[in-house]
Parts: C-alpha cells; structure tokens; sequence
C-alpha cells in the first residue's frame, strides 16, 4: 500500500517529487489524467503506482487515496493565459479536482496534504516582495482557482482535522516542464528556442520580473512540509521561492550565453492578465520548515539548458 500519493505525476513538478520520494526509499502511488502531463515522463519512476484516471472522478479520488499518509497535491491545469482563454476548464482542474481530492482524503483518513499553491494568488500589487500576510488580489482566472483551492485547505484543517499545508510556488522551472505548449512556462519555451536557433517571443518590453525558482527548491520545501510537526504547518500558507527576482531581459541575456544562440528577442505587446513584478518573501518557510534555497537561478538555467540539450 502506497504511503504518500502524488498528484499530477506525469507532470513536472508532479514528477519531479515522486523521483525524490522514491529515491528516499518512500512507497507512491501517483495520479494523472494525462490532460497536460506526459507518459514519457513516468520514465524512471517505474517503482511508483501509476492511476491513469482524473481527479474530477469521486471514484478515482477514493482509489488514489485509499491507504495514503500524505499526499503532494501537484494537479492542475496551469497556465495564466490557458485560464483567461478557458475559465471553466481552469475551475473544474483546479478547484472541482482539488475539492473531490480533499473529500476523498478525508474519508480515507489521509494525515496531510501539501498543496501546490501559486504567486499568481498576490495579483499585481506594487508591494515587493509578496509576503503571507498581504490580501491575496487574483487577476486572472487561474489566480483565483489556485486561491480559492488554498481556501478549501484551511476549511478542511479547521473541520475535519486534516493537517493541510500550501506552498505558495513561484515561477518554477527545470527539467520536464514541457516546452511545447502554448501555454508553456517561459523558461522551457526559451530553452527550446534558443538551443533549435528559433528567435524567442517577450511579451511586454522585457523589464518584467520574476522569482524563478529552480525546481529543486519547491521539491526540497515539499519534503520539508511532509516532515515537519504539525503544529507548525497546519492550516499554513508559504511562499516557496528563491527570494531574489530578474527581468525577462536579463534572463535572455543569460540564456544567449549558455545556449549560444546569436539572434535577437523579438518583442509583442503584454499577454492579458499577467503581472509585472513577481518577488518572494521567504522568510516564513525558513521559520517554519527551515527552508533555504539550495540551487541558485543561475545555476538551475545552467542544469535546465543541460537537460534541454541533452533532450534535444
Ligand atoms: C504564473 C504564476 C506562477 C504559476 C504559473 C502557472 C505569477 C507571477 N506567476 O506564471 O506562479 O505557476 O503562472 O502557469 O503570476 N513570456 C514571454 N514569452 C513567452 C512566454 C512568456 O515573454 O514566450 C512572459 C509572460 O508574458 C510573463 C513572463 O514571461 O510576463 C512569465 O510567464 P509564464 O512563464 O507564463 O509565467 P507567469 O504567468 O508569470
């Protein structure tokens, strides 16, 4: 019987938990619908069950659940502009998956839930850098599925006794986030680009910033949340990012270096709903879980051009 249970398995973030967790020697079990995530992505992760089923399926929540201790709750639909394109489709993968999750958990007697919150939560507010304690101000419909998720959380801790905990995410990156998509996250698209030779897209002039945060870090902090006393982190919200942030034109700068991709950026005006300034406080992880950033932006675009090379 599997101990922590993995949703969005076949995704990134998702995959990249289940690795480390196997690698600790941990029994998992991971759910996907395979909507976003990807079959060639359970490569390597052979000794974790796999559920091919969704989660907005009552009877595929109580399987995946069934004998679970913990649960990584990684599934979604992300993306800011998918959300402003197809706000239902964005509800019912967040929130509609996230609410059938924490039914089936709790009838299941599952212990604890870490779920994989978002920055997109503090909205555009000129106040840097975000910090727990500010009014969440989602703009886009993603935002405010994410959000309302960590809300159905603390429900769940104050009703039931589950012992929730959100990780407010940052702009993470690394390797098997997927390129291909139009809704993909800049960094895969401007890795892939760069390293084929293909000019990549700056929506805005550039100056824009982010928190990236290098897929290690977000790993460690889940880690991190399924070990720590419940006391300190029930009913919790925590940003997990890197506390340091870069404009999207520094970011290529760094890329042409380490892709050795000549060309220039090309330019086209804002995407709707997207903020301009992203930066983390994270201050409140370190407190309670003794978080710390173990691998810096740089060398996390280093690792992530490596891998998207070698895939290449
Ligand atoms: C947002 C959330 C993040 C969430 C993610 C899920 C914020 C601050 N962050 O990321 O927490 O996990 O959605 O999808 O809200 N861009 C380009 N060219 C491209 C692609 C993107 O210039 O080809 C720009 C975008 O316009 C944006 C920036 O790069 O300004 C980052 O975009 P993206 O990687 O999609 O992430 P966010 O929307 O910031």
């Amino acid at each position: 019987m599997a101990r922590c249970l993995v949703t969005g398995a076949a995704g990134f973030i998702g995959r990249s938990i289940a690795a480390e967790l196997l690698t600790r020697g941990e029994s998992v079990r991971g759910i996907d619908n395979l909507l976003t995530g990807k079959r060639e992505n359970l490569a390597g992760l052979e000794a974790m069950e796999f559920l091919a089923a969704d989660l907005t399926d009552p009877a595929a929540c109580a399987r995946a659940c069934a004998g679970v201790d913990t649960i990584f709750h990684e599934a979604a639909l992300a993306s800011v502009p998918r959300s402003v394109q197809d706000p239902l489709s964005s509800n019912r993968n967040c929130v509609d998956a996230t609410l059938n999750l924490l039914l089936a958990a709790r009838d299941a007697g599952v212990r604890r839930i870490i779920y994989a919150g978002s920055s997109s939560a503090y909205g555009d507010t000129p106040t840097l850098p975000k910090h727990e304690e500010m009014t969440p101000n989602p703009i886009s419909p993603y935002a405010a599925a994410k959000l309302a998720c960590e809300h159905y959380m603390r429900s769940f801790a104050r009703l039931y006794g589950l012992e929730t905990v959100v990780l407010r995410y940052f702009n993470v990156f690394g390797p098997y986030q997927d390129p291909g998509s139009p809704y993909s996250g800049v960094l895969a698209v401007f890795c892939q680009r760069m390293l084929a030779g293909e000019q990549p897209t700056i929506y805005g002039d550039g100056l824009q910033s982010r928190d990236f945060t290098y897929i290690d870090n977000v790993v460690e902090a889940n880690l991190l949340s399924a070990a720590a006393p419940a006391d300190k982190i029930t009913g919790r919200v925590m940003n997990v990012a890197t506390g340091t942030r870069i404009t999207l034109n520094e970011t290529f700068a760094i890329l042409r270096e380490l892709t050795g991709y000549r060309g220039e950026a090309a330019y086209a005006p804002p995407r709707t709903g997207d903020i301009h300034d992203s930066l983390a406080d994270i201050r409140l992880a370190r407190e309670l879980l003794g978080y710390q950033p173990c691998v810096d932006f740089r060398e996390g675009l280093r690792r992530t051009v490596d891998w998207y090379r070698k895939g290449a």
